[in-house]
Order: C-alpha cells, then sequence, then structure tokens
C-alpha cells in the first residue's frame, strides 16, 4: 500500500522540488499539505503550495494555511535573501492560479481530519519550523497513534546554515522544535544540513532535470535566487535542494542511512538558540549518570548513496515513476 504523506512545508525553492517530488510520484499517496511561515510569510508560503499542486497536476491534494508565527519570540528575519521576496524567486505568479480552494479549516485541524480519517499509519514530513506539529501534538494527542513518523528537514550537527550552529527551522521556532524533538513520543527521523548540504545538485542535474519536460522546466525556473546564493554559501556551482532529501526519505523509507541519537534544542535566547544538540557520545560512557544525556531520541539522517538520491529525486521530478 502506497505510504500516506502530509507535508508541511514553507515554500521556498526548495520545497517547491519536494512538494513536487511527492505530487508527481504514484509510490506515495500524498493526502494533505499544509503551510507554516518560514522562507516567507504565510500568505505567500500558502499561495505558493497551492499554485504547485496546480503545476503538478495535483488540485485534488487539500492544503490548510497554519502558523504564521513562532509559538513564543517573534522570528527576526525570514529567508527571502535566499528564496526570494516572493519565496519562488519572483517567480510565484508565473506559476498556474489553483482552480481548488484554500481549505476553510487552518492547518492544525486539516492534520487532525487527514489523521483521524487515516486507515493506516501517516507519515508527516515538515519541510519548515515545526510549530504546526508541535500545536498539533500539544492539542491533539490522541491523533499519535494515528502517525507512523515525522521525517523533519532540520537541524545540524556540526553545523548551521543560519547561524554557525543553528538550522534555519529549527532556529524559526526553537520551542516548537524541542515540542516535537525532546518532549513528544512520535517516531521521529531528522535530515540535518550535514547531509542535505552532501547532497547538493551541479549544472548538469539541473540541465537534465529541465530536459525533463515542462514541470521539469519550470521548476528550474524558480531558482534564480538560489542559483544566485549557493554558490557562495558552497564555494562552487551547485544548489542544495534540502527538503527534497527529507521527502524522499518520507516517500521511500532507509533510502537514507540512519543512527539513533540522544537529541537537545537549545530554546535560550544567546547565540546558540535554535541549535540541535545531537549527542553522539558514546552511550555507554553515561549509564551511572543518565541526567548528564540529552532528554530526547531521535533518529538522524548520517549518509546515503548520493548519486543514487540525487538519481532518485531527478526520475520523481521527471515524472517517470507516476
Ligand atoms: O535550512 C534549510 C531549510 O530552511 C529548508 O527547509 C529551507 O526551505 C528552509 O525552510
Ligand atoms: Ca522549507
Amino acid at each position: 500500500m502506497d505510504t500516506k504523506l502530509i507535508i508541511d512545508t514553507d515554500p521556498g525553492i526548495d520545497d517547491a522540488f519536494a512538494i513536487a517530488l511527492a505530487a508527481l510520484s504514484a509510490e506515495v499517496d500524498l493526502i494533505g499539505v499544509t503551510t507554516v511561515f518560514g522562507n516567507v510569510p504565510l500568505a505567500s508560503t500558502t499561495v505558493n503550495a497551492r499554485r504547485l499542486l496546480q503545476l503538478c497536476g495535483r488540485p485534488d491534494v487539500p492544503v490548510a494555511a497554519g502558523a504564521e508565527r513562532p509559538l513564543v519570540h517573534p522570528q527576526p528575519f525570514t529567508a527571502a535573501y535566499v528564496h526570494g521576496s516572493d519565496g519562488l524567486s519572483g517567480k510565484s505568479g508565473t506559476l498556474p492560479e489553483p482552480t481548488r480552494e484554500l481549505e476553510p479549516v487552518d492547518a492544525v485541524s486539516l492534520l487532525v481530519q487527514l489523521l483521524e480519517a487515516a486507515d493506516e499509519p501517516v507519515t508527516i514530513a515538515p519541510i519548515g519550523p515545526l510549530t504546526n506539529i508541535a500545536l498539533l501534538l500539544a492539542a491533539h494527542p490522541h491523533v499519535r497513534s494515528k502517525i507512523g513518523r515525522i521525517v523533519i528537514m532540520g537541524g545540524g550537527v556540526t553545523f548551521g546554515n543560519t547561524t554557525p550552529v543553528a538550522e534555519f527551522n529549527i532556529w524559526s521556532d526553537p520551542e516548537a522544535a524541542r515540542r516535537v524533538l525532546v518532549e513528544e513520543t512520535v517516531p521521529c527521523v531528522l535530515v540535518p544540513v550535514d547531509l542535505t548540504h552532501r547532497c547538493a545538485v551541479d549544472a548538469d542535474w539541473i540541465a537534465k532535470l529541465s530536459a525533463t519536460g515542462p514541470i521539469g522546466a519550470t521548476l528550474v525556473g524558480l531558482t534564480g535566487s538560489y542559483q544566485k546564493h549557493y554558490p557562495k554559501a558552497l564555494g562552487r556551482q551547485a544548489m542544495v535542494l534540502h527538503d527534497t532529501v527529507a521527502v524522499a526519505e518520507a516517500m521511500s523509507q532507509g533510502i537514507l542511512r540512519t543512527e539513533t541519537f540522544p537529541i537537545d534544542v537549545d530554546c535560550g535566547l544567546g547565540p546558540s538558540r535554535g541549535q540541535t544538540l545531537v549527542d553522539r557520545r558514546p552511550a555507554t560512557a553515561h549509564e551511572e549518570s543518565p541526567e548528564v544525556r540529552s532528554p530526547g531520541t531521535v533518529e538522524v539522517a548520517v549518509d546515503t548513496d548520493l548519486d543514487g538520491l540525487r538519481g532518485f529525486v531527478l526520475d520523481g521530478l521527471s515524472g517517470s515513476r507516476r
């Protein structure tokens, strides 16, 4: 049976590729998309998600808007400098207008409806700040049993991208991230920038995608801001489609190699706010003093067949797995 999948997203250029990857693949049943503030404000992420589903011929997928700001402290800035002011390099308006209305309920309500109706465990792939997911689990604990696993693009084990130690999705709402990653028991897979950066795609991959057909060409046409930013961030002509790595794992369990680690999230207001503290010390070294171990436990994606992953994403975006 195809995996039932809900994507929670802040499109965002790499989100666009990740949404298309799921929307164009017959091997996954994309049952809903919920939106959240993040790369750009909620109004933009929401219309972008709806337009991208229309581009992929998927007006059947319901979209509901969620949190427009973090749980506690306001987000200091967006990632418009990476994704463009509209979230899609200024090209959102060139996408097809959605024929399906935005759902009349909020994101958390749609998540509850879809989970309650599901006849098998649902995978949730949050690829933006975790505010909606924290609210869902806090307000509706009964749905925990309907969630198979949560596959999150976020965090950094050895570095950050928004600060030296914090990755953007976690940094945007650390309190929400800590609730999900540390205080909850739903199985979580964390896909950090340490791995997504290694999955960067180059000009040859981008050219191949563009040649696959109109959807691939349109997606590449959305990457202008990304192609300006990432050569500076990486020091080479490439770009990082972070969210596609997480959604690939959500679609094809095991495409990423994971290891289980204790974890904590820095919710302080200092320079390390939003840092994911992945405890890679040997577990046996601290059996007598569990209090010095990080309180949560997650699977962290640590490796993959890089070319195999890039090929999976390219094939999926080409529509060859419809
Ligand atoms: O740090 C990368 C993450 O932040 C990706 O999800 C990107 O879309 C941004 O939201
Ligand atoms: Ca994102």
